[in-house]
């Protein structure tokens, strides 16, 4: 996690570093912190916490934003810092960093930029350095002084160190960079080179855009998205010097590589609430759209195949297939099983779903003919690229489902299936899984469709389903007032256990991941028939038990489960669509979803206990979509 940005050029330093920085907040929100080239100092300015203290922190600098800034509107606020009156005016390069904090406390010590001990090398960091505790004992015994506890700043007195060796800048940072073993995206500017920012990047995402404006940097396309569409990818062990008019990219050990830059092909993305109170709120309302997004083109009509040219795998290669492995974090490990469950009931190929964290510490087995599905939201989760890397080692083909196709996980896909939920702020994932679980069945059932596994009554009732999402979606967003009701109801509560099996089990999953991430209350997912195997010792009068049962195969097992709790005083409440009066002697609450097929039924299950987290988080007056510790893209293993 932690983003960094870079500028280099005559436009508004402050404003781009700022406007940059506030796209990439959803990297980390524990610090922010800018460096200036004023060209005879590295000004730096830090601020614990979210970006606008730092904001507060430049406004007070600025003198004229003092005299014309009215209460915190942003817009005037980078008005401000775009007349700047001090000397960082004449500033024309600069790095700025928002920081998730590993190594170190959240505090403004800690925060980035880090500066070598005579101020010569400044320096912003995505990543981890593994072995900095080494190169830090080295440093120490040779008289270098630390004064955060950060990985990054052995970086910066690294480069200082290898400086004293040569005067050319780029062989010192290089030489510094063959000592680093982790990951990083670094941005370093130079004391005595007051004309080039210098960029590297291993193992972290990192982009350059170019402009007639100059060029930026940043960890995200986000970032510089209203300057440029013209982007170059930096790759693994590449090293780019960046001035206002050109870009050279030399490779580890100096020997200039030619690298083409592409065009993305984005709009830059308003992103505003739309009037909603929170992203997060917003964002499960979009989910009706984003399924008719995710559909489009792929499935138009029950009676006919499904569309799914982007899985580049032959009708011969998918009848080969012996096995299939999922891999994935949070959420989307939760989208994936529910994707198990399908492919294994619609297909009857073997699947196993892995976290992503477990996958890269064991033995792989793939080979070419097995498939490596990798799932993430952002496409950037640290564990995930690298689980994906081992499988394409073994020689399994690696099909992506991401929502963002520029992504390293989309460039390292051998087939990419994009989710179209459109750009996701929450931390708390919601539209995004929603869309990634309606992959998940357009997938099964293209695999069905080849393999001819299921009769083509079957397939044409289960597309018919699939159609009907949309509307179901939004009868239970036009009843949230009764999911509002259950919350206030619930909020005092110190624990919740979300109960299903089945299909369901992993929205009992997610339904505890979304309430703990975001309220911050301690919950837990189990398969219902589990709980006699050791939970139902927790239930008591105070704990709520969430059973969630649709008709179906298992229906009358979690019925039976839940009376288990209600006889041991656990307070019920159910997420059902059955017309069942069983159920009111056991529920306290009962949420009612529309009538759907158990094999259809997750994405309809998981809707009401997104609200359910919400409301409750809301009512604890917690930060929905910023939640304490956390980060929308985890690019740390
Ligand atoms: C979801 O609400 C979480 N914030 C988190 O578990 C997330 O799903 C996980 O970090 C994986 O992210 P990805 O989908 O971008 O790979």
């Amino acid at each position: 996690m932690c983003g960094i940005v870079g500028y280099v050029g005559s436009e508004p330093l402050i404003s781009y570093l700022l406007s940059g920085l506030s796209k990439l907040e959803y990297r980390g929100y524990d610090s922010a912190g800018v460096a200036v080239h004023t060209g005879d100092s590295i000004k730096i300015f830090k601020a614990q916490g979210k970006l606008d203290n730092l904001k507060n922190i430049l406004r007070d600098k600025c003198e004229a934003g003092v005299k014309t800034l009215s209460g915190d509107a942003q817009g005037a606020a980078m008005q401000g810092f775009n007349s700047f009156k001090t000397s960082e005016e004449k500033a024309k390069i600069g790095i700025g960093h928002i920081r998730w904090a590993t190594h170190g406390i959240p505090n403004e010590i800690n925060a980035h930029p880090h500066v070598s001990p005579e101020s010569k090398v400044a320096l912003v960091h995505n990543g981890i350095i593994e072995n900095y505790k080494e190169i830090k004992e080295e440093l120490i015994a040779k008289g270098f002084e630390f004064k955060s506890q950060t990985d990054t700043e052995v970086i910066a007195h690294l480069v200082e160190d290898c400086l004293r060796n040569t005067n050319n800048f780029g062989q010192a940072l290089r030489c510094a960079l063959k000592k680093l073993d982790g990951a990083y995206a670094l941005g370093v500017i130079f004391m005595d080179d007051p004309d080039t920012l210098y960029a590297a990047k291993k193992s972290a995402p990192l982009i350059i855009g170019l402009s007639d404006k100059g060029n930026y940097i940043a960890s995200d396309i986000p970032a510089i998205l209203e300057y440029t569409k013209k982007v170059i990818y930096l790759d693994d062990f590449e090293i780019a010097e960046i001035k206002e008019n050109s870009v050279k990219i030399f490779d580890i050990e100096g020997n200039k590589i030619d690298k083409k830059y592409e065009i993305v092909p984005w709009e830059p993305v308003s992103v505003n609430k739309m009037g909603y109170k929170h992203f997060m709120l917003k964002e499960i309302h979009e989910q009706p759209d984003v399924i008719r997004q995710t559909l489009f083109n792929r499935l138009i009509c029950s009676s006919e195949p499904i569309k799914l040219d982007e899985v580049k795998l032959t009708a011969e290669n998918l009848k080969n297939l012996d096995r299939i492995q999922i891999i994935a974090c949070g959420t989307s490990l939760h989208a994936a099983l529910i994707g198990k469950y399908l492919i294994e009931e619609f297909i009857g190929i073997p699947v196993e779903v892995e976290a992503s964290s477990e996958y890269i510490y064991k033995r792989v087995i793939s080979n070419s003919n097995s498939l490596t599905i990798g799932v993430s939201q952002s496409g950037e989760t640290a564990d995930t690229i690298t689980a994906i890397k081992l499988a394409k080692e073994k020689g399994s083909h690696v099909l992506v489902v991401t929502n963002r196709p520029d992504s390293t996980m989309a460039r390292l896909a051998d087939s990419l299936l994009p989710i179209n939920a459109g750009f996701e702020v929450s931390v708390a994932a919601t539209k995004s899984y929603t869309a990634q679980v309606l992959a998940f069945y357009l997938l099964a059932l293209k695999l069905a469709e080849v393999n001819g596994s299921l009769p083509s009554e079957k397939l044409e009732e289960y597309k018919k389903q699939l159609l009907q999402l949309p509307q179901k979606v939004e009868m239970i967003l036009n009843n949230k007032k009764e999911i509002h009701a259950c919350a206030i109801k619930f909020h005092n509560a110190k624990n919740f256990i979300f109960v299903a099996r089945g299909i369901n089990y992993p929205v009992a999953l997610e339904g505890a991941l979304k309430l703990k991430e975001i309220s911050y209350i301690n919950a837990t997912g189990y398969p219902a028939g589990e709980l006699k195997h050791g939970p139902i010792a927790m239930l008591d009068e105070t704990m709520p038990v969430v059973s969630i049962l649709t008709p179906g195969k298992v229906y009358e097992k979690v019925l039976s489960n839940s009376e288990e709790s209600k006889a041991r005083e656990a307070r019920m409440i159910a997420i059902t669509s059955v017309n069942d009066s069983k159920l009111d002697s056991i529920f306290e609450y009962i949420i009612k979803i529309p009538q759907t097929d158990e094999l259809f039924s997750p994405i309809l299950t998981t809707i009401p206990l997104q609200l359910l987290a919400y409301y409750i988080a809301e009512f604890l007056g917690k930060d929905v979509d910023q939640p304490r510790n956390l980060a929308k893209s985890v690019t740390v293993e």
